[in-house]
């Protein structure tokens, strides 16, 4: 069988724990690159990936790269690949583009190219074009665009990855589920010890947690793939999927170890709780003020997202409790994703591992304590 490239595309500052993840879970040719990850492997393995990888944000696979100095070029660099595979004129298309450091520096011009190369070739066969649909397309196309070299790629995830299916109810500002994974991968979590977040919200990391602890993929929640509306997606690819999703279901385990959901508001942590029910995961619930946390049980791990923005501005004494409160916490790692410099600061302690990251518009950093 043929081996394909794919791309796993990160969130900036999540290649590594990405990279790590792919290694992890068999992945052949898994190489650390900036913004994303190519692995190389059957069709197959772009279905397990979407599946199995809970810090992926998409997977897409490599349709064609070729020299782009022009816009005739990259007309005709996508006219030359084969739509066929993948679409009729009764699908629907989206295609997005980045351009960095090349002639063709518009990024909405480079897409309209490659969506009128498509559009193109398969009127030219079929005597009818394929409409755009930019909010639920069968089809993602995606360009990207560097120093004049173009690569073409399908999206096989459709909806991103983030979105497992199981939060139905979102407090403020949620974490992306992909990114709660890669900062449970970066804490070195042992999966055994337990683990609180004081400030749950909508539960995400909590629930992530649970998920990678049980070895449940994370995939299974998801209804249908990007993928599975191809035109090359037939019923045998269709068996061997469900055939892929029954090992995988059969691959997890009952066992959890104690995880702790906590949040002050009683409204958010009802929003946690049945968020935890759909994922089909068990937690330990507290309503509680973070502040009230005492180190007199035996040394846990804590991963949260603080509140940060106007909510930290309108309490600007609460960052230095919760960090004081936290230094009480003898021999526990404390790690969190801080949306604001307030709590490094606040922690007077250089941190034993710190990572820059972007929550959404929200530039952060991961940093991990162990507490003396
Ligand atoms: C940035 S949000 C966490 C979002 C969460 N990671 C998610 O994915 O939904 C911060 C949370 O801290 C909670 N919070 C604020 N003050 C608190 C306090 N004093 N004690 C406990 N929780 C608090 C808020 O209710 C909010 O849910």
């Amino acid at each position: 069988m043929e081996k394909l490239e794919f791309y796993a595309a990160a969130i900036p500052g999540t290649e590594r724990a990405l990279c790590e993840e792919l290694r992890e879970l068999g992945f052949a040719s898994v190489r650390l690159n900036r913004g994303g990850i190519p692995f190389r492997g059957e069709p197959s393995e772009g279905w397990r990936a979407c599946l199995e990888s809970r810090i992926a944000q998409r997977i897409q696979l490599l349709l064609g790269r070729f020299p782009c100095p022009s816009e005739q070029a990259l007309f005709d660099g996508a006219h030359a690949i084969d739509w066929s595979a993948f679409l009729t004129p009764d699908h629907t298309i989206s295609v997005s583009a980045a351009c960095i450091a090349s002639t063709i520096t518009h990024s909405g011009f480079a897409a309209l190219k490659v969506k009128d190369a498509i559009v193109d070739q398969v009127r030219a066969t079929s005597g009818r074009r394929p409409s755009v649909d930019r909010d639920d397309p069968d089809i993602r196309i995606f360009l990207y665009l560097a120093n004049n070299k173009a690569a073409v790629y399908v999206d096989l995830s459709g909806a991103p990855l983030h979105r497992r299916g199981y939060r139905k109810d979102a407090g403020e500002a949620p974490l992306r589920e992909t990114l709660a994974a890669a900062i449970l991968r970066m804490s070195r979590w042992d999966k055994t010890t337990t683990l609180v977040d004081p400030m749950c919200g909508s539960g995400t990391i909590a629930i992530e947690a649970a998920l990678w602890a049980r070895n449940m993929a994370p995939g299974l929640t998801r209804k249908q793939f990007g993928f599975e509306r191809w035109v090359n997606f037939d019923p045998d690819d269709a068996d061997t999927l469900k055939t892929m999703r029954g090992e995988l279901r059969g691959a997890a385990s009952g066992q959890s170890p104690r995880i702790v959901a906590a949040d002050n508001d009683p409204d958010v942590l009802d929003m946690a709780r049945s968020n935890a029910r759909t994922a089909g995961v068990k937690l330990s619930f507290k309503q509680r003020d973070v502040r009230e946390m005492q180190g007199d049980q035996a040394a846990n791990i804590i991963v949260t997202n603080p509140p940060y923005g106007v909510r930290l501005e309108k309490a600007p004494s609460f960052c230095r409790e919760v960090t004081a409160t936290f230094s009480r916490l003898h021999g526990w790692r404390v790690c969190l994703l801080a949306g604001s410099p307030d709590y490094e600061r606040e922690l007077s302690t250089t941190p034993h591992y710190k990572r820059a990251l972007s929550n959404g518009d929200i530039d952060c950093d991961f940093l991990v304590y162990d507490i003396k």
